[in-house]
Parts: structure tokens; sequence; C-alpha cells
């Protein structure tokens, strides 16, 4: 099961990405019609990548956590479970869950855009389209605040032990939790800021991305409140997928994790939103407010090909 994981869960960052969410319909055979579709999604993004094989194309299926035991009342993910929604002052991560989530990207918007229209085709009869983010690259990977984001994510086999289930969950190895957060940024809070300040915020320099010696981090800062570790001292890690979404009414960042357990995550966002014991909270969360958050399991292509 592990080897057949969605490469998509470990793949690279691409250039452009197509996040779509849906709710089941209540009809009946809605669920036999889901089951169907997500067991052939696998098959679907190979045909794809004939017809596009220099897209580095990656289709990523997610099941969300109050919609799994309607679609496999049998057996669920161990720790499968809802968006921990938080809110302190101003700082908020609200709950908003959704049935499934289909990540399509790859570095052509033309296969991105092809795909996801495929997709919302074939589950139109029995799913309804709940929102539909376009992501793209920004520079040199940058978050649309100007920094680099991702660069302190896993690298090479990591990706692979940070993101995937193992033995501890035999019957859903190679899957993996995921946790959605679309992000509405407020750019023009943002950049009245000084350079130091902004830099200060996140505990990076801006232009050359370099990290702030740990003892000139502000215990505010967005790295400092998501740098984690265990009691036996390593660190919390996740995968993080994020990507930059925008017009110009609303703009921001479609923040992504997975991860072999829903731990981290949930224990980096409490960090973030509630602070520590003396209520230092992330300063980044007075530029830029959490308006989704849902949590998915992302299984393996084996286990979705025993759906239909
Ligand atoms: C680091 C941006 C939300 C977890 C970073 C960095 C940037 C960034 C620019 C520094 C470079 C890097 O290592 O990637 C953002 C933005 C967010 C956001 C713009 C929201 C709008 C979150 C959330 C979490 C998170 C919700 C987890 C709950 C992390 C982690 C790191 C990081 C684990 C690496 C920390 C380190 O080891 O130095 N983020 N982030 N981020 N972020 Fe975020």
């Amino acid at each position: 099961m592990r080897d057949t994981y969605q490469s998509g869960v470990i793949a690279e960052a691409s250039k452009d990405a197509l996040f779509l969410t849906f709710n089941q319909t209540h009809e009946s055979g809605a669920t036999e019609v889901v089951r169907k579709e997500l067991a052939s999604m696998p098959e679907r993004l190979a045909r794809f990548r004939e017809q596009y094989p220099d897209a580095g194309l990656h289709l990523v299926v997610g099941i969300g956590s109050a919609y799994w035991d309607r679609l496999n009342p049998e057996e669920r993910p161990a720790l499968l479970r809802g968006f921990p929604a938080l809110e302190n002052g101003e700082r908020v991560a609200p709950s908003t869950p959704v049935d499934l989530l289909f990540i399509v990207r790859a570095d052509q918007h033309d296969a991105v855009f092809e795909l996801g229209q495929e997709i919302v085709e074939a589950l139109s009869d029995a799913a309804e389209l709940v929102e539909e983010v376009h992501g793209f690259r920004y520079k040199d990977m940058r978050d649309l605040t100007g920094f680099v984001d991702g660069t302190e994510n896993p690298e090479g086999d990591d990706r692979l032990d940070v993101a995937l289930v193992g033995d501890e969950d035999p019957e859903f190895a190679g899957g993996s939790y995921l946790h959605l957060q679309r992000y509405e940024h407020d750019l023009t809070a943002w950049q009245r800021l000084s350079l130091k300040q902004q830099e200060d915020t996140y505990g990076r320099t801006k232009a050359d991305n370099v990290e702030y010696p740990g003892d000139k981090k502000s215990l505010h800062a967005h790295t400092k409140r998501t740098s984690l570790k265990h009691a036996d001292g390593s660190s919390m890690e996740i995968l993080r997928h994020s990507m930059p979404y925008g017009d110009s009414q609303r703009k921001g960042l479609v923040f992504i994790s997975t991860c072999r357990t829903p731990e981290h995550f949930e224990l980096m966002l409490k960090s973030m939103v509630e602070g520590d014991e003396e209520g230092h909270a992330d300063r980044l969360l007075e530029f830029t407010r959490a308006v989704t958050g849902a949590s998915f399991f992302l299984p393996s292509n084996a286990w979705l090909a025993q759906l239909a």
C-alpha cells in the first residue's frame, strides 16, 4: 500500500494549481457515483499525463473528515478528525468542513485547466462545487507578502517519512493527513510595515531569505511559532504545499499541510493563534486571516482503486 501513495503528496512545488472542493448531494446513488469516480482518478491522471508528458501533472484526491463515514463506513484512518477551529481576538482559524478535495497541479496551466474541468464534469451528477481557487507560482516561490515560502520543507526521502502514514496504521499506509486553509491577506496594511518590521514578522530576511539567528527572533515571529519540538528534542515537521492565489477583489495563500499525523499541524496552528503560555501569538495573523479550514485524508492509489 505505502508504495502506491498519490504522487502529488510528495512532489516538488508546481507552477500552477487548481484547488477544488465539493459536497456530495443527497440524491440516491450519489455515494456510489463518488466511489466509482474516486476509484478511477488515478487512471484519469495517467491518461492526462500521456496527453501532457512534459507538464509534471499531479492530482491529489482528499476525503473530508466528516464525510469519510458516509463514503466508507467500514473502516477509517486511525487519526482522521475534524479541523481544530480556534479563535483568539482578531486571530481566527475557522472550521468549514467539505466532503471532497481535489488538487490538480502542474507546470502548465492548460493541463491543470483541462483535468480540472474533467473532474467537475465527472462529479456533476453527485456533488456540488463549493470552492474553486486557482493557485500560481509568484516569482521565486514567494508568498504575496514577498517572502520565499517552503524553504524549511523536508527534502528527498524525508518528504516521504514526514508525509506518509506507515506501519502504525497498515490499512492506510501510504496515505496522508491534509489540512487546508484559505487565507486572505491585507496587503495594504502589510505594505505599510517597514522592511525590518516585515522581516521580524517572519524571522527571516526578505530579499535573500536568510533565517534570523535564534536569539534575534521575536517570540511573535511566524517561524518561531511554527518551529516546534517533540519531547525528545527532535523537530516536529509537516510538508507544506501552499500557493498564492488572487484577483483584484481578494488575494492570499491557499495553505496546505500534509503529514503522517494531524497532530503536528494542530499544535503549530494552536501556537500561531493562541501563542505560548505568555500569549505570544503569531504576528503574521495581524495581516492575514483564515477564511476556510478543513481536514482530509488522502488515501493511497491502491486504497482508492478498491472503492469501485
Ligand atoms: C515557514 C508563510 C501559514 C507552518 C514559513 C515561511 C514563510 C511562511 C514565508 C518561511 C520560509 C519557509 O520555511 O517556508 C506563511 C504564510 C502563511 C503561513 C504567508 C499564511 C498566510 C502557516 C501555517 C502553518 C505554517 C497555518 C502551520 C500550522 C510553517 C512552518 C514553517 C513555516 C512549519 C517552517 C518553520 C521553520 O522551521 O523555520 N511560512 N505561512 N505556516 N510555516 Fe508558514
